[in-house]
């Protein structure tokens, strides 16, 4: 194993009814005035809207509302929300939703105490947090991005045209509470994004070296086995406790740090997705589906022993009588092959992405990152997008 730090600031609280259970107490503990954020008002239709504004009432809390944080969001609503926040003199932002609520949340909870420009700072390149983001509480609602457990906040800068992700331990969520029920009304599409997107980190994270046994890959090898195991339950049937419930744990598992302790990693499809979701605004998971088969295509050969692993021991393919290129690229197929089956786009035009769409400037502004089997250019990253075409 390579060196590595650990430490987790969020407390996790799991499983059905978590929230009636506490809510009200955590509240309290951080002040008066709640900031209750969420977004496009999926939260009103499924009944969690009120069993959080119940939990907060009981606590007494002053309630602030701050609604409609989009799918990608944006560093405009960041600075709105933070003006909220610092107006309303708010104790605690609490973030109800998916990946796009959460993170927005977090950059809100640094912007609402920081005198100055959060993007320059802290997103435009990496910085250091020397003080106190107001605090944080999470409630998830959609399992995908695993925001819930980790520092990472994605922010779109739309006069930039510029997605990009830090993770800042101090943003992590002071609490993170995770019923499974409050996903069942998610619909498939974005179930199986959401999904997907769980497999994309696990796989961005396993296919990096070091390659001979380690723990991580050992746990990624379980968790993409019971991605797969779990999707496909939960499109059979949506309210399957087990499936939803280790949809979400999986989801936190992808991205709490700890399959990541000792690897070094590049996630590029990652960059890739995001730039492309800064200039077509994809949806996150669907836009990783398209790629993640073109772009292992690509890069197989470079990690041809690990790629023969995922065959085998993710996809249960038998390596008997195959080179290990067959092997790998089997590997690599069969994840195609899953892509269609649940649903997802496997192409860009499939994704909405049409004619007019510049692929090279998307290409040409994508961050090209080292750690993964190869580091890639802009000129083959133009060509995978033209594939995916
Ligand atoms: O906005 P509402 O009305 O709530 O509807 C949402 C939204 O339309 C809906 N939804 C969520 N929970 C629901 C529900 N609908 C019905 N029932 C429920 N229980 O789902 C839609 C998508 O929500 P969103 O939060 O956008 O999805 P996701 O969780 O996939 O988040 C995507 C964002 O997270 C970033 C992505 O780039 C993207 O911006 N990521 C964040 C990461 C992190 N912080 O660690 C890592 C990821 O790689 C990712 O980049
Ligand atoms: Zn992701």
């Amino acid at each position: 194993m390579n060196n590595f730090i650990f430490e987790n600031g969020t407390k996790t609280y799991f499983g059905k009814g978590c929230v009636r259970e506490y809510l009200t107490c955590l509240s309290r503990h951080y002040g008066q005035t709640v900031m209750l954020a969420y977004g496009g008002g999926s939260i009103k239709r499924n009944g969690v809207y009120d069993e959080v504004m119940a939990c907060l009432q009981k606590a007494g809390q002053k309630v602030i509302e701050f609604s409609g944080i989009g799918a990608n969001p944006t560093y405009a609503k960041v600075l709105e929300g933070a003006k909220a926040a610092r107006e309303n003199k708010v104790d605690l932002i609490l973030g109800v939703g998916g990946g796009s609520v959460m993170d927005c949340c977090k950059a809100i909870s640094m912007a609402a105490v920081y005198d100055g420009d959060i993007w320059k700072d802290f997103w435009a390149r990496p910085g250091v947090i020397d003080f106190e983001p107001l605090p944080l509480g999470v409630i998830v609602t959609v399992a995908g991005t695993g925001s819930e457990m980790n520092g990472g906040a994605v922010i779109t800068n739309e006069e930039l045209k510029i997605k990009t992700g830090r993770d800042y331990p101090k943003c992590n969520a002071k609490f993170a509470l995770m019923d499974p029920t409050y996903t069942y009304s998610v619909p498939k599409e974005q179930m199986v994004s959401g999904g997907f997107d769980i497999l994309s980190h696990i796989m961005e994270t396993y296919f990096s070296e070091p390659d001979e046994g380690n723990v991580s890959d050992d746990i990624s090898e379980a968790l993409m086995r019971g991605v797969i195991r779990d999707l496909r339950a939960a499109i059979r049937d949506p309210q399957d406790y087990t499936a939803r419930s280790n949809l979400m744990w999986e989801s936190a598992m992808a991205e709490n740090r700890i399959i990541k302790l000792g690897k070094r990693m590049d996630f590029e499809c990652h960059q890739m997705e995001h730039q492309l979701g800064a200039y077509t605004n994809c949806n996150h998971g669907a836009g990783l589906a398209v790629l993640h088969p073109v772009y292992y295509r690509h890069i197989y050969k470079d990690g041809l022993a690990k790629f023969e692993r995922f065959a085998v021991n993710v996809w249960g393919i038998s390596p008997e009588g195959k080179s290990s290129e067959a092997l790998a690229r089997e590997g690599v197929e069969e994840l195609a092959k899953f892509i269609r089956e649940i649903g997802l786009p496997a192409t860009l035009r499939e994704l909405g992405v049409d004619e007019t769409t510049d692929l090279k400037a998307i290409a040409d502004s994508c961050n090209l990152a080292s750690g993964g089997y190869r580091k890639m250019t802009h000129e083959e990253i133009l060509k995978i997008f033209r594939e995916c075409y």
